[in-house]
């Protein structure tokens, strides 16, 4: 069997838990291969609402064994205590997840370095989540990273606080007093005592080699899922660097994330919201700074699931969609949360861009061009209800597939698990 891979296919919040998390049944694994708590996956169903960080979205539903691979990166208090204990009236997690001993741990001073980083930085900074992503990704490839198999090792100890001790030393030599920094309500030492007793109670999960596990399953025939995070707009290769996150969050970062060769990749879903929406800095041709903007975030409900942060919005991108698309090698588009769009009589969708006197459908190198995009606009459609499509959605659904080169299979409608309508 193969690895069937849903992902992103702009800045993230695409609504990738929600379909994960309907899409489950069909598989019997399902793996997170990169980012870490930075994520924010919503779920709805039987009128609960529940965001997940760290834990795959198919924690949900009966059977399913869910991985935490190798390229994630794992804030243990976070998981246990902002994720786990929030849902464990609804699922069994300790028996249904299974943690690479190889995913890197974020520290305590991972976080707050990216603070520091962060404010350094001023006007220019990324508009991280400050969840510690960038600080672990470096020590990862930086070889000094501490893993979760660290944690059974004797060593563990003399590696934390070393490693500790040279991140404090680095704060202070960027002229911070990390006792005047509080994140999240919490001193320093405060949360270094909780991260501290969480990464002991992280040795009671089921830890070990995902991808023996993963690959072991293939060849018994199993159905595998891997779940992106973030979105192929923020990918550290080909996303706008540096407003990117640190982590290879395109199909090519299943196999180094979870273990499984090349040719062990089956269908990619991609998904895209039907219109844009990004949080953080960094560049966003459509954009919109008026009421038509104002009313997408209003709608969509669109503030960030892990900061609360209003994200900015913006009109469909289809250049950018078009290159996640080639990136990922997508073979199913999923187009997310088209009810939003209801109501509004013109919908515009950027075809192009004008950029140094010229017109282009590629995206430049520099993230400070100034492209002006280039608009079709099509007609809007009224409120429906049922599984008929109205005949502008069916248009507009399929000018989309027309310049991306793929079909649509699936239109998302509303957050709930049952909200979606099959094409
Ligand atoms: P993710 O990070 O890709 O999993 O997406 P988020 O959970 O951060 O953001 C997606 C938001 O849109 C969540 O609040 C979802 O509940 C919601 N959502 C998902 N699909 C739809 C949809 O089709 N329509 C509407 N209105 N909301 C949706
Ligand atoms: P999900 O999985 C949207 C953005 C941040 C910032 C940049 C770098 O829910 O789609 P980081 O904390 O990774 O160093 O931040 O990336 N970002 C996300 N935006 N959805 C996410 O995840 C994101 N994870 C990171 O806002 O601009
Ligand atoms: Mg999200």
């Amino acid at each position: 069997m193969k690895v069937d891979v849903l992902l992103g296919l702009q800045w993230g919040d695409e609504g990738k838990g929600k379909i994960v998390d309907v899409l489950t049944p069909q598989y019997d694994i399902i793996a997170r291969f990169q980012g870490g708590p930075n994520a924010g996956h919503t779920l709805n169903f039987e009128g609960e609402k529940v965001v997940l960080h760290t834990i795959p979205s198919g924690i949900f539903r009966k059977n399913s064994i869910n991985i935490i691979g190798n390229g994630v990166i794992i804030d243990p208090y976070i998981m246990i205590h902002e994720e786990i204990k929030t849902i464990q009236h609804l699922t069994d997690v300790k028996s249904k997840l299974y943690i690479s001993e190889k995913a890197h741990l974020i520290l305590p001073t991972h976080r707050w370095l990216d603070y520091v980083n962060e404010s350094t930085l001023g006007q220019n900074k990324i508009g991280s989540t400050l969840k510690g992503i960038g600080p672990t990704y470096t020590d990862k490839v930086r070889r000094c990273g501490i893993r979760v198999g660290d944690l059974f090792l004797p060593g563990f100890k003399d590696k934390y606080t070393a490693l500790r001790n040279r991140h404090l030393q680095q704060i202070s030599d960027m002229g911070f007093d990390i006792d005047s920094i509080k994140l999240g309500n919490k001193s320093f030492s405060e949360y270094e005592q909780l991260w501290l007793a969480a990464a002991e109670e992280l040795k009671q999960y089921q830890v070990c080699s995902t991808e023996y596990l993963i690959n072991k399953a293939l060849a018994e025939g199993k159905k595998v899922l891997a779940e992106g995070a973030q979105g192929s707009l923020l990918d550290v290769e080909f996303g706008s660097y540096p407003f990117v996150t640190s982590s290879c969050t395109i199909t090519a970062g299943v196999c180094a994330g979870l273990g499984v060769a090349p040719n062990k990749i089956g269908k990619v879903y991609g998904l895209f919201k039907a219109y844009c929406t990004r949080v953080g800095e960094g560049p966003f041709p459509t954009e919109l700074f008026d009421s038509t903007g104002e009313e997408l975030r209003q709608k969509g409900g669109e503030f960030g699931s892990t900061t609360g942060r209003p994200r900015r919005c913006g009109w469909l991108d289809l250049p950018h969609l078009r290159y996640a698309c080639m990136l990922d090698g997508v073979t199913e588009l999923i187009m997310m949360k088209a009810d939003v769009l209801n109501g509004f009589d013109e919908l515009k969708v950027c075809t192009s861009y004008s950029y140094n006197n010229r017109i282009t459908d590629e995206i430049p190198f520099d993230p400070q061009a100034r492209l002006v995009p280039q608009y079709q606009t099509l007609k809007g459609w009224k409120a429906f209800s049922g599984n008929e499509i109205p005949s502008q959605m069916k248009d507009y659904i399929a000018f989309v597939e027309q310049y991306v080169g793929l079909k649509v299979k699936i239109v998302s409608v509303g957050p709930d698990r049952n909200e979606n309508i099959v094409l």
